[in-house]
């Protein structure tokens, strides 16, 4: 049933007196709609007569959205905290994290959308205005109508009227809200930084039973351990942490290349390591870079010996080998990490300390 509009309420009456305590807030939203030239030309109430069986039900259904949004938000704050989320080898729980949350955070923001869409269509009333578009800033008086219209509106939103709908939009809403804290509030509970876990790799000297420190030896995918003599002049090798999975999956951010630089080129190599203070970096001609690519982490390996230019497939970055592996070409930014290395007493290859910088893509801050 639409609403008989009054003449004032098509814009054809005078103005009205504001101060007059008469007036009711449709009132003043039809005065201020007759000054700025809008007529309305349809008003209809969904439901006139309030309270039926129908307005119940749908808000109810309103509610039980908000409160839906509330309880995934909810759940996406406890996942995103108390959820194990550091990857594992396997099926572990680990491997639900991200859909989780996902998940969560998808059907909360869907169901708030769909909530207030459904208020909005189904509860508000339905009205038809039009309005001629005019320049200049608002008078007084105009302000005032302005407060009393959107004073209106909040009554037709019918919160006071239906309480059940401002409840659970408050607790659908309030822990979506939270789910913006929540990178902050689990970097709290969770430091991903905790034992400096994001630069740790498998290089990463150990201690002996005997609280010896215990250099980790340089180890081809079999677990074979490497001699100078085993990579010949302009030759290199992928090599991978002396340790138990240390060629794995699981130290998958440890592979190194080592190469066996001409006496020339690693005269040069020498000289660009002392000027960034990495003089014990290199051992003779040998010199060991980080195998993942800085840009976005593809195995770098493909090693131009006369050029020494060392070549990244995915987007072409390279690496100048003699200069501290300087970006010279391609997308990459920083230069690969280099490994430092020695030969222990047996005449193998060790790394005397893990990386100094952090592997891996531009995303990681450095150290
Ligand atoms: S990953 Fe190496 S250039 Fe993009």
């Amino acid at each position: 049933m639409s609403t008989d509009l009054t003449p004032t309420h098509r814009g054809q009456a005078g103005p009205v007196d504001l101060n007059d305590p008469q007036l009711t807030q449709f009132d003043v939203l039809t005065e201020g709609a007759r000054r700025d030239d809008i007529e309305i030309v349809h008003y209809e109430p969904p439901f006139p007569v309030p309270g039926t069986r129908a307005e119940r039900r749908i808000t109810r259904f309103v509610a039980t959205l908000f409160l839906l949004a509330g309880l995934a938000a909810t759940v996406f704050l406890v996942v995103y905290i108390w959820w194990p989320w550091e990857y594992e080898l396997g099926n572990g729980a680990s491997k639900f994290y991200t859909p989780l949350l996902g998940i969560t955070l998808g059907v909360s923001l869907l169901a708030i959308g769909v909530g207030i869409l459904t208020w909005g269509k189904k509860l508000l009333p339905h009205e038809v205005a039009i309005q001629d578009r005019h320049d200049g800033a608002s008078s007084a008086e105009d302000r005032k109508i302005t407060g009393g219209t959107l004073a209106y509106m909040a009554d037709e939103l019918g919160v006071k009227r239906r309480p059940l709908l401002g409840v659970s939009l408050l607790a659908g809403l309030a822990p979506v809200a939270a789910v913006a804290a929540a990178p902050l509030i689990g970097g709290m509970i969770r430091d991903p930084h905790e034992n400096n876990q994001l630069a740790t790799t498998g290089w990463a000297p150990t201690e002996t039973a005997g609280g010896a420190t215990q250099l980790i030896r340089l180890t081809r995918e079999d677990g074979s351990p490497i001699r100078p003599e085993d990579v010949s002049a302009g030759g290199q090798m992928t090599v991978f942490p002396g340790i138990a999975g240390g060629h794995t999956n699981q130290y998958a951010d440890s592979s190194a290349l080592l190469i066996h630089l001409r006496v020339d080129d690693a005269q040069q190599a020498r000289d660009n390591n002392e000027a960034v203070g990495k003089s014990d970096y290199m051992w003779g001609s040998y010199i060991a870079y980080s195998k993942i690519c800085t840009h976005a982490g593809c195995p770098a390996s493909l090693y131009e010996q006369q050029t020494n230019r060392l070549l990244c497939p995915c987007h072409q970055s390279q690496f100048l080998i003699t200069d501290n592996a300087k970006p010279i070409f391609g997308p990459a930014s920083r230069r690969l990490p280099q490994l430092p290395i020695s030969v222990d007493d047996e005449g193998f290859f060790v790394a005397t300390s893990d990386y100094t910088e952090i592997v891996g893509p531009d995303f990681w801050e450095r150290p």
